[in-house]
Formats: structure tokens, C-alpha cells, sequence
């Protein structure tokens, strides 16, 4: 598990069980498209930390799509809720007519997809849909309309699978919490 596995106090979603959901997930995914078999869905995943659940999801997925990532970042601390977002990376294509399929590690406050979903609409695609691997209760508070969900977990800091503590502990293949010390040293 590398050399950050030692920094976790507890797992919260097993290697095992992520794998196992993301096969749950590509099934009702491909039978919600069923009728378009003939246009590639538009996977977008949102960077940085979608990027391990879109590649394990991307390959477990049999229906055609093609895969495609934007970069959001949220203004000011992470406890404000501005619900500002700016663009870092945008999609490198026109969006038009297409079905979006947003692939987004976790939802916790909802801000960042609540704009991203908006934003998207605004581009006249066929359809947007989410899946999420990870939901926090707090996403309640700003409603966000989620076409499916791997994992409801509790309102508790976690890391791996793509999540990160100050960058570290993406490649983790499981989420888990992190020792209190981890966060003193940091
Ligand atoms: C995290 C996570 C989600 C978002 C969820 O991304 O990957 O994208 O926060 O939070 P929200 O529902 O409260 O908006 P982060 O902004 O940490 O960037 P990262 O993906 O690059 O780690
Ligand atoms: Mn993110
Ligand atoms: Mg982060």
C-alpha cells in the first residue's frame, strides 16, 4: 500500500468493496444509456481527485465513452461556502448534444458540483448526470441531484482512492481516516 498505508487509522471503504461498487455502478450506468449504445457517453471527471475512480470506472464501464477532465477550484478556505468556483482546466471540447456523465470522487458540502452542474447545462449538452463514488451528509445542505452513489460514509476527514490530505495519500487503493498525529506534523 505504499509508503503513506502506516499514517491510516482506520479503513473506511476497503479496496475490495470500492472495486465490487464501481462494477454496481458501471451496470446502472449502462443500463440508464441503454437506448444510445450507438454515442459514446461523455465521461467528465473532475481533477485531481477523481482521477483513480474515472480510470477504474472508465474500464469497468461497457458502453462506449470517451473520457475528458476539468479542473475546479474553490475560492477562499474550505469551511466558507462562497460557492464560487473558477475554472482551472476546462473540457477540451464543445459539449453540444452530448450525455455527460460527471465522475466525481466524493460530495461533501455540494458546492463544487452544484456549480460544475450548472455550468455544464449552460453548455446545452443532451443530458448531465453524476456518479459519485463518496457522499458526506453535509451534501444535503446544498441539494445536488446525484444519479448514483457508490458510498454514504460519515462526516469524517478521509483520505485515499484520489482523496488527499495536503496533496498526500492519493494512491491509496482504499479511504480511510487518518491518525490525529498525521495532521499535527503537517
Ligand atoms: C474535493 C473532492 C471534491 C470536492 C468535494 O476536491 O475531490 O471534488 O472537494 O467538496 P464539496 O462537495 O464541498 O465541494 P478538492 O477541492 O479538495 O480538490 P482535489 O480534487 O484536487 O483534491
Ligand atoms: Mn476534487
Ligand atoms: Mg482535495
Amino acid at each position: 500500500d505504499g509508503p503513506y498505508a502506516a499514517d491510516i487509522e482506520r479503513v473506511v471503504v476497503s479496496a475490495a468493496d470500492i472495486q465490487e461498487k464501481i462494477a454496481e455502478l458501471a451496470r446502472k450506468v449502462e443500463a440508464d444509456y441503454q437506448a444510445d449504445t450507438d454515442s459514446p457517453l461523455l465521461l467528465v471527471g473532475v481533477l485531481k481527485g477523481a482521477f483513480v475512480f474515472m480510470a477504474d470506472f472508465a474500464r469497468e464501464l461497457r458502453h462506449p465513452a470517451e473520457v475528458e477532465f476539468m479542473a475546479v477550484s474553490s475560492y477562499g478556505s474550505s469551511t466558507t461556502s462562497s460557492g464560487v468556483v473558477r475554472i482551472l482546466k476546462d473540457l477540451d471540447r464543445d459539449i453540444a448534444g452530448r450525455h455527460v456523465l460527471v465522475v466525481e470522487d466524493i460530495i461533501d458540502s455540494g458546492l463544487t458540483l452544484s456549480w460544475l452542474l450548472r455550468n455544464l447545462a449552460s453548455r446545452n449538452p443532451a443530458s448531465v448526470r453524476v456518479v459519485a463514488l463518496l457522499r458526506k451528509p453535509d451534501a444535503v445542505k446544498v441539494p445536488v441531484e446525484v444519479a448514483h452513489v457508490g458510498f454514504d460514509i460519515p462526516n469524517e476527514f478521509v483520505v485515499g482512492y484520489g482523496l488527499d490530505y495536503d496533496e498526500r495519500y492519493r494512491g491509496l487503493p482504499f479511504v480511510g481516516v487518518l491518525k490525529p498525529e498525521v495532521y499535527g506534523a503537517a
